[in-house]
């Protein structure tokens, strides 16, 4: 009878002990963040933060984002932001190891988009570290100004672009004719890397010559290094493969420096490459740019440029062959530019792409459904006040694109790829930003656009996609097919 008494009080004291660290857990540890981060703004700016959670102490909330974005849910966590705190618009958290504010609202996002003088560049360090301190990313707003506007110059605007309508035409169509002649089926979306990578070294370095395909891959171990949830430089670890790949890219891209410095630009299509550009660009006093800078400047640009385009044109090419009506009405207009065509003209012109303004629809579409780019990052510079919250100086503000492409309010039925929406849509400013805005504005838009419009056209007109496993889950953050969309290209009859 004792022992019996004995043992129901152990069960009754490891029960005690189960709620009691529960209670600690949750109630103690959960607060800590709290405490530190929140507590020490002063009671004042304290209670004007928005509604929000700061998780857990260091990870933050790393880990409810991280299950989100595995769930294959990934917006089931700004939802369940709305849903504890009301649709604010605007949340406290803590993510990537940094006390942040996300906003989700067209509104505030413009703001913090546009205000350069509120908020600055708020990339993870580590993606600072791989790009390089003398990047776009790593200089001052009055640098990035001038910078940029030299750098874009190849690339702004349709008309800079008409002059490299042949070369993507070129690198479009050999690397159809090589994918219908493997003999299994290719990574449809490793392949696109390869074409938008290409395209960018051409258009940027003056030549893809030198630069092979494995440099590609080394842009892949970049990207996944730039947001890895442990970016530690440690033998094994992503971020040390990173830090290996940038090494390896900033040496084969200061040796095509060497050379082009005793070599004069002697392809008369092409007018000055970005290379060009920058090897005779000189800083604010007056000194010519060394090797160092121009290779993280160039490093950055074929960074942002190729992966976005190769994801969203992978995006677009199965949304369209999972919507045979919607792929009707692209191929439809596709034939009608080839039928209004004078015989005597090969290959596309500037003002057949201007033409295609169904596909312009299915690509923006495109872009607000599969949610890539998910965040834009940015600093406060001070406290700012917005909407009666503050946003304190220091903390991270984190634009994330996606709950704003997929509100409700502003799309209906978000999750519906419906081109059709955009016949009468004018977007309100700060509700389509998949290229960003202000003057941190994506230079590539346009780029982009035309390679997947050129692309498309051969591709609707003269072949048949056929994905291999279509129910492939997807990776996040960065959307895309698991098995990177294993496809088989054979060409219409
Ligand atoms: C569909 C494809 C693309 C998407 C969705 C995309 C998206 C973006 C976004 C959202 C930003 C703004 C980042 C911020 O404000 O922090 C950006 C910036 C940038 N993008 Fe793109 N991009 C694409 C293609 C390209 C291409 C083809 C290039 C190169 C030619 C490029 C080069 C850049 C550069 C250099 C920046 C930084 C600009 C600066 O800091 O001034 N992007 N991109």
């Amino acid at each position: 009878m004792t022992s019996k008494i004995v043992e129901l009080d152990s069960v009754w004291l490891i029960l005690a002990a189960v709620v009691g660290a529960y209670a600690f857990l949750f109630g103690f540890l959960k607060k800590i963040n709290e405490w530190y981060y929140v507590i020490r703004l002063g009671k004042k700016k304290h209670s004007s933060l928005p509604p929000g959670d700061m998780g857990w102490p260091f990870v933050g909330n790393m880990i409810s984002f991280l299950r989100a974005f595995r769930s294959q849910d990934p917006d089931s966590f700004i939802n369940n932001l709305v849903r504890r705190y009301g649709r604010t618009g605007i949340y406290k958290t803590s993510l990537f190891g940094n006390p942040s504010i996300i906003v989700c609202s067209p509104e505030l996002s413009r703001k913090v988009l546009m205000e350069d003088e509120l908020f600055v560049f708020g990339y993870p360090s580590s993606l600072t570290k791989l790009l390089g301190k003398k990047s776009l990313h790593g200089i001052s707003n009055s640098e990035h100004r001038r910078l940029r506007k030299l750098l874009v110059a190849p690339i702004n605007g349709h008309e800079a672009l008409s002059v490299y309508i042949g070369y993507i035409e070129d690198i479009v169509i050999s690397s159809l004719e090589e994918w219908v002649h493997n003999s299994s089926p290719i990574e449809f979306l490793t392949e696109w890397k390869k074409i938008s990578f290409n395209v960018i070294t051409k258009i940027f370095m003056g030549s893809a010559d030198s630069f092979s395909e494995s440099m590609a891959e080394h842009y892949g171990l970049i990207l996944q290094g730039a947001f890895s949830p442990l970016p530690i430089n440690v033998p094994g670890f992503t971020f040390r493969r990173a830090l290996e790949a940038r090494k390896i890219l900033v040496s084969a891209i200061e040796t095509h420096l060497d050379e082009r410095r005793c070599k004069k630009v002697d392809d008369p299509k092409i007018k000055k490459g970005m290379i060009d550009l920058l090897l005779e660009a000189k800083d604010e006093d007056g000194e010519k740019l060394e090797n160092e800078q121009i290779a993280n400047l160039l490093l950055g640009f074929l960074f942002a440029g190729h992966e976005t385009t190769a994801h969203i044109a992978s995006w677009l090419t199965i949304y369209l062959h999972d919507h045979p009506e919607i792929l009707r009405k692209a191929k439809e207009e596709q034939e009608e530019i080839v039928k209004r065509r004078p015989s005597s003209q090969k290959g596309l012109t500037l003002n057949e792409i201007r033409q295609m303004e169904y596909l312009s629809k299915v690509i923006d579409e495109t872009m607000r459904l599969c949610g890539f780019p998910l965040l834009i990052f940015r600093k406060a510079k001070d406290d700012v006040e917005v909407n009666g919250y503050i946003i304190p100086k220091g903390w991270k503000v984190l634009v994330w694109n996606r709950g704003i492409h997929k509100h409700s309010e502003i799309y209906p039925n978000p999750n519906e790829f419906l081109p059709s929406r955009w016949d009468n849509l004018k977007p309100k400013a700060g509700s389509f930003i998949p290229f960003g805005a202000g003057s941190r504005t994506c230079p590539g838009a346009d780029l982009s656009k035309i390679e997947m419009s050129i692309f498309m056209h051969y591709f609707l007109l003269n072949y048949r996609f056929e994905r291999i496993n279509p129910r492939s889950p997807v990776r996040f953050p960065s959307p895309s097919p698991k098995d990177n969309c294993v496809a088989r290209i054979t060409k219409l009859p």
